[in-house]
């Protein structure tokens, strides 16, 4: 399903009320949320609407979607420190059910386990929200990832690595990644992508009209039985 609205705002609202609807429907939800700029507002109002209607997230479980490697959680930039300040602070999230990479383990191999494990275990993931990288990436799943893997280590795309300095206060050497796959993804009862804005008006014409296929992870997500892919207008541009 592919719904356009007006404003990135629209989106935001259809985005937040799609998470609450979740842990309404389940209050042991297990939940997996991009970081990134696309759903910052929608985060926000997610948990403007938790907190006016007393929803409670206390059987909630997070998943991490991606990190990137060589950054610590405790590094603005890091996605663990974006989730953290918008969404596990101000819900009161306890630590015990956040699973999260940790970008900086010795061993990213046995991270990787771990959050398989963790998957296997809690999972399947009820809903996934992601966004989309201008080459196609979900997660950091980049072109041409094999999309049978589970959590895996990546060699970012330099288009991936530049674009990821906008999070950080100064510049990263961004190299690798560490992500769920995309089976974990596809296997999520319900999966939803996000897009805002003219820069991604092209890649989301090539994920909508393009062939489904590793050439852009994003495409899987048309043979999601429960995918929603939200767009505002100028995302929607070259549809
Ligand atoms: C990043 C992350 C993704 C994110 C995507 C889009 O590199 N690895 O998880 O969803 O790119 O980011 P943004 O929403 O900032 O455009």
């Amino acid at each position: 399903m592919v719904s356009i609205f007006n404003t990135y705002d629209a989106l935001s609202d259809f985005a937040a009320q799609e998470i609450i609807n979740t842990v309404q429907q389940n209050p042991k939800a297990v939940l997996c949320l991009a970081a990134g700029d696309t759903p910052r507002l929608a985060y926000k109002k997610m948990v403007a609407l938790a907190h006016k209607n007393h929803l409670s997230f206390f059987g909630v479980t997070f998943i991490g979607l991606d990190e990137w490697v060589g950054i610590g959680p405790a590094i603005e930039g890091s996605c663990y420190h974006f989730l953290n300040e918008l969404i596990f602070k101000p819900l009161s999230i306890k630590e015990e059910a956040i699973f999260f990479f940790n970008g900086m383990a010795a061993n990213l191999q046995a991270e990787c386990k771990r959050i398989d494990a963790t998957i296997k275990e809690l999972g399947p993931i009820d809903l996934t929200l992601v966004g989309i990288g201008i080459n196609g990436h979900i997660g950091f799943n980049e072109p041409g990832i094999d999309p049978e893997l589970g959590a895996h280590i990546v060699a970012l795309d330099a288009v991936t690595a530049n674009v990821g300095q906008k999070y950080f206060r100064e510049k990263k050497q961004l190299t690798q990644g560490i992500s769920l796959g995309m089976a974990q993804i596809m296997a999520s009862g319900k999966v939803v992508l996000v897009a805002n804005g003219l820069k991604k008006a092209a890649i989301i014409s090539e994920t909508m009209q393009g062939n489904i296929s590793n050439a852009v992870p994003a495409s899987f997500i048309r043979n999601h039985p429960n995918g929603m892919i939200l767009l505002d207008k100028e995302a929607a541009a070259e549809l």
